[in-house]
C-alpha cells in the first residue's frame, strides 16, 4: 500500500471492550509508521483490557474516554468553547476505526445509540466507518448480531469480517480479530475513496447468464458475480453514479447501489441497449453462455430416456457494445482456463481488439484462488498498446480498486 495514502490522515480509533484489545497497540504503530495519525477514543470497559498509557504511547497524542468531563457545567461552557470532544474527533476523521469491535458497539451503532464518546461521535462522523468485529463465535453468530451486521453494511459501513481459529475463550470457530495486515490495507483502500469518480455514470455487468432447458433446468457458468459487484462497489464508493445488471443468482451488493437483474444472454443484452446510450464507462464483467438453447421445453422434461440439446451460438455483446455507444470507455473481461502468461495476455489483447475496447482484465480461472466464485483473483489488465498491468493475488475488492485506478488514470 502506497504510503502517500496515509500520509497526515486522521484516523480515529474506537477500542471497545474485547480481548483483542491489545493487538490494536501493533495496528496503530504501523498506522503511524505509515504517516497516519491516530486519535484513540476507549470504552470504559475497554480500560480493563488495556492500561490508556499503552494507548497514549502508542498513538503519541491524548486518549479519549468520555464524553463529559465531570468538572464542566456544559451550559457555561458551549456559551464559551464551541469544541465538544465528540463533534471535533467525528470532525477530524478522514476515516473512523472501530477495533476491536464488541458485539456491543456493533448494536449500538446499528440502532443509532449514543450513550458515550465512542458511539456518539460515530453517530456525529460523516467519515467511512471501518469496523472489525472480535468477539466468541457464538457470540458472533448470533442472528441479531448478525442482522445488526447486515444492517450496517446495507448502510453502506464497512466491515473487516472476523477469522476462523482458536479463540481466547478457549473455543474454536469465526471470531478472531481479522489480521492486521488485512485491516490496514482496507484503511488504505478507503482513505484512497477521494470521489475521484463522482460525476461519472458507470455501468457495470456482473454474473452468470441462465439460459432454460425447460422450467426447472438450466445451463449456467460458475461465475458468482463477486467481480464485477466488486468493481461496482468500488466505483460507487469512489463517487461514481453506478448502474449495476447483475445475474440472476449473482451476490448481492452490501451498498445501495442502483440496480437490474438479467436471466438470459437475450435479456441481459436488451437491458444493455436500454440504458447504454446514459453511460459514459461500460464495465462488462458478466460472464455471458457462449450458446442459448434452441428446443426450449416449456414442461419439465421426462428424465428417463436420452435428451438431445440443441445448441445454438449467441450474441457477442461485448463486441457490440462501441457500436450501440461509441463515446463510452469501455472495459472487458478474458477469462481462460490453465494457460501462459503469454497466451493469456494475447488472448485478452485480441479480444479487446475485436470489440475496439480500452482494457480488458484477464485471468486465468483455471488456477488456484482465482476467478470464479471465490473470493480472491490475479488479473492482467491489457490497454490498447498492448502494455499490460499484473495485479497480483488479492481480494476482489482490492483488485476491482486497483482496475479502477487504472480507468481513471486512463480517462483523465
Ligand atoms: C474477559 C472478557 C472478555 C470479553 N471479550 C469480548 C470480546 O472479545 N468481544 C465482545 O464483543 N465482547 C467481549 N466481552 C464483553 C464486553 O466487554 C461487554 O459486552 C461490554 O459491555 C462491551 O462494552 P463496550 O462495547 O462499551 O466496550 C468480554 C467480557 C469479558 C469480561
Amino acid at each position: 500500500m502506497n504510503k502517500q495514502t496515509f500520509r497526515n490522515k486522521n484516523i480515529v480509533i474506537g477500542v471497545t471492550g474485547g480481548i483483542a484489545c491489545y493487538k490494536v497497540l501493533d495496528l496503530i504503530k504501523e498506522l503511524r509508521n505509515n504517516g497516519a495519525d491516530a486519535h484513540v477514543i476507549m470504552t470504559e470497559n475497554s480500560m480493563h483490557f488495556v492500561d490508556i498509557k499503552d494507548f497514549e504511547k502508542a498513538s503519541g497524542n491524548e486518549v479519549h474516554t468520555t464524553l463529559f468531563h465531570p468538572k464542566i457545567n456544559y451550559v457555561e461552557y458551549i456559551k464559551k468553547n464551541k469544541q465538544i470532544k465528540h463533534i471535533s474527533l467525528a470532525d477530524i476523521a478522514d476515516l473512523f476505526l472501530v477495533c476491536p469491535a464488541t458485539a456491543n458497539i456493533i448494536g449500538k451503532i446499528a440502532n443509532g445509540i449514543a450513550d458515550d464518546l465512542l458511539s456518539t461521535s460515530i453517530t456525529a462522523t460523516i467519515a467511512p466507518v471501518l469496523i472489525c468485529p472480535a468477539m466468541n463465535v457464538k457470540m458472533w453468530k448470533n442472528a441479531i448480531v448478525q442482522e445488526n451486521v447486515k444492517k450496517l453494511k446495507s448502510l453502506n459501513y464497512h466491515f473487516v469480517e472476523p477469522e476462523y481459529g482458536e479463540l481466547a475463550c478457549g473455543y474454536k470457530g469465526v471470531g478472531r480479530l481479522a489480521n492486521l495486515k488485512g485491516i490496514i490495507e482496507r484503511v488504505g483502500l478507503l482513505l484512497k475513496q477521494r470521489n475521484d469518480l463522482k460525476g461519472r455514470k458507470i455501468l457495470v455487468t456482473a454474473g452468470a447468464t441462465v439460459e432454460e432447458i425447460d422450467p426447472v433446468r438450466v445451463i449456467t457458468n460458475k461465475s458468482s458475480g463477486k467481480m464485477g459487484t466488486g468493481i461496482a462497489e468500488q466505483a460507487f464508493l469512489r463517487g461514481a453514479d453506478v448502474f449495476l445488471l447483475r445475474g440472476y443468482n449473482s451476490i448481492e451488493s452490501n451498498y445501495n447501489i442502483k440496480e437490474e437483474k438479467f436471466t438470459t444472454v437475450h435479456d441481459l443484452f436488451d437491458k444493455i441497449k436500454k440504458n447504454i446510450k446514459k453511460f459514459g464507462i461500460v464495465i462488462h464483467s458478466a460472464a455471458v453462455s457462449d450458446f442459448a438453447i434452441n428446443n426450449k421445453q416449456n414442461k419439465k422434461i421426462k428424465s428417463n430416456k436420452e435428451l438431445h440439446l440443441e445448441l445454438t451460438p449467441t450474441t457477442k455483446i461485448f463486441e457490440r457494445l462501441k457500436k450501440l455507444n461509441k463515446r463510452i470507455f469501455l472495459v472487458g473481461f478474458k477469462a481462460e482456463y490453465n494457460v501462459s502468461k503469454n497466451d493469456l495476455t494475447n488472448s485478452a489483447f485480441n479480444l479487446l481488439k475485436s470489440a475496439d475496447a480500452d482494457l480488458v482484465v484477464a485471468n486465468d480461472v483455471g488456477k488456484t484462488n482465482m476467478g470464479f466464485d471465490v473470493d480472491t483473483n490475479e488479473v492482467f489488465v491489457v490497454d490498447k498498446n498492448k502494455n499490460f498491468l499484473h495485479i497480483k493475488l488479492a481480494d476482489k475488492r482490492i483488485i476491482a480498486d486497483k482496475i479502477l485506478d487504472v480507468i481513471v488514470e486512463k480517462i483523465k
